[in-house]
């Protein structure tokens, strides 16, 4: 197919090269400071820059482009004035592909035990040290611009999907507010891409509220936030579509903490190009490796004397050198842990270039009923 859209800001260039005929999907090329990334991608999360347990060698190996880091973790050590004192955290974490980094917010509200938000931003007391702290819409991007990802976010005001009320209508007109903020506060357009959040809860009327405010802010990218938190799936997709129907189509849309393989097939086909999720790193930790049909759970003593690898259609290093009886036997080590991340982001990362090679090749429905089928299908 032919190449359909261009855009080119300062430091983003969006070229979308295939569209499905049937969904919304479409696959890109994404050209940002430090890689140019295929999409629909999956980013791991690295919360000190590099992945959990995975060196940037690694990480490269696996054909990563993207990883996420987090501003609140880096801000509390080394600190984001150290991190810039040395270069930004490329140079600092020795990763030089892709990088974006989270406003911080989210992560405080969800880490922290108290935090309370009010104009001026979000106060917390730091789990570190129980010193109190405001992250403002200020602070957060002074932070991010000294950590120097291609890809900064804005401080969101970010509510549980569970509520409903005027705290939903509230926190979507604060984002943005904060937003608003948070571009006059970015001192770094030409080299960083500065996107802002869309929140609204699961009420369509705020939602769509958000979209024209922040569609009118002209970001370079989009994110869709608050999702993923517990709601229905139905919810779940309803809010995704309603925000890539109306989100523009030359730009990038990015949903939040969303990294399920059953989430990620279905959210590409509604048009999300970007991803990101704790989840395989996480649930790697647990033992947990990722396959098709669902998770192995290497603890079990049914893999003790099993002879085969975690996948045997996976090309990565873990499935061509360990039985899935050795990884039984190290599962609960940190080598384990290791090993098992490893395949599990190989695994996002394939499936992503799988949903891609679909769309390319405009066989993007039949992908996800064969996906489906084996993942839920009387067989498995
Ligand atoms: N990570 C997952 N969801 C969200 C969200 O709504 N906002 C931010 N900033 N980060 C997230
Ligand atoms: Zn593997």
């Amino acid at each position: 197919p032919l190449c359909v859209t261009v855009i080119t800001t300062m430091a983003l260039t969006f070229v979308v090269e295939a569209e499905c005929s049937v969904t919304k999907a479409r696959s890109s090329r994404l050209t940002l400071p430090h890689t140019t990334a295929c999409t629909p991608m999956f980013m791991p999360v690295g919360t000190q820059g590099s992945l959990k347990g995975l060196t940037p060698p690694q990480m490269v190996q696996l054909g990563c482009q993207v990883v996420l880091g987090n501003t609140y973790h880096l801000g509390h050590r080394p600190g984001a004035e150290t991190v810039a004192a040395m270069g930004g955290l490329h140079a600092f974490s020795g990763w030089h592909g892709g990088m974006l980094t989270d406003s911080g917010g989210f992560q405080m509200v969800s880490l922290a035990k108290l935090s309370s938000v009010s104009e001026e931003g979000v106060t917390f007391a730091s789990p570190h040290d129980g010193t109190t702290v405001l992250l403002s819409p200020e602070l957060s991007i002074a932070m991010q611009n000294n950590i120097g990802a291609d890809i900064i976010m804005a401080l969101d005001d970010v509510v549980s999907s569970l509520i409903s009320g005027p705290r939903v209508e509230d926190a979507m007109h604060r984002s943005i507010r904060w937003l608003d903020r948070c571009i006059a506060a970015h001192a770094r357009p030409a080299e960083q891409n500065l996107f802002g959040i869309i929140q609204g809860g699961l009420d369509p009327r705020l939602r769509l509220y958000c979209l024209d405010a922040m569609i009118a802010r002209d970001t370079p990218g989009f994110a869709i936030g608050g999702l993923s938190g517990g709601e229905s799936k139905d919810e779940f997709w309803k809010m995704v579509h309603l925000c890539t129907q109306h989100l523009p189509a030359d730009k990038p849309r990015y949903l939040m903490g969303v990294g399920y393989a059953q989430d990620l097939v279905v959210c590409s086909a509604l048009g999300v190009d970007m991803f990101d999720c704790v989840f395989p790193t996480r649930t790697a930790r647990f033992g947990k490796a990722l396959v098709r049909e669902g998770e192995l759970a290497l603890k079990h003593k049914r893999f003790a004397t099993d002879l085969s690898p975690i996948d045997a259609d996976c090309g990565c290093y873990v499935c061509k050198t360990f039985t899935r009886a050795y990884l039984h036997a190290v599962v609960k080590s940190h080598t384990g842990a290791q090993l098992i991340s490893y395949h599990n982001i190989a695994f996002q990362l394939r499936l992503m270039a799988d949903i891609r090679a679909a769309i390319e090749a405009d066989a993007l429905p039949g992908f996800v009923t064969a996906y489906m089928q084996t993942r839920f299908g009387p067989n498995v």
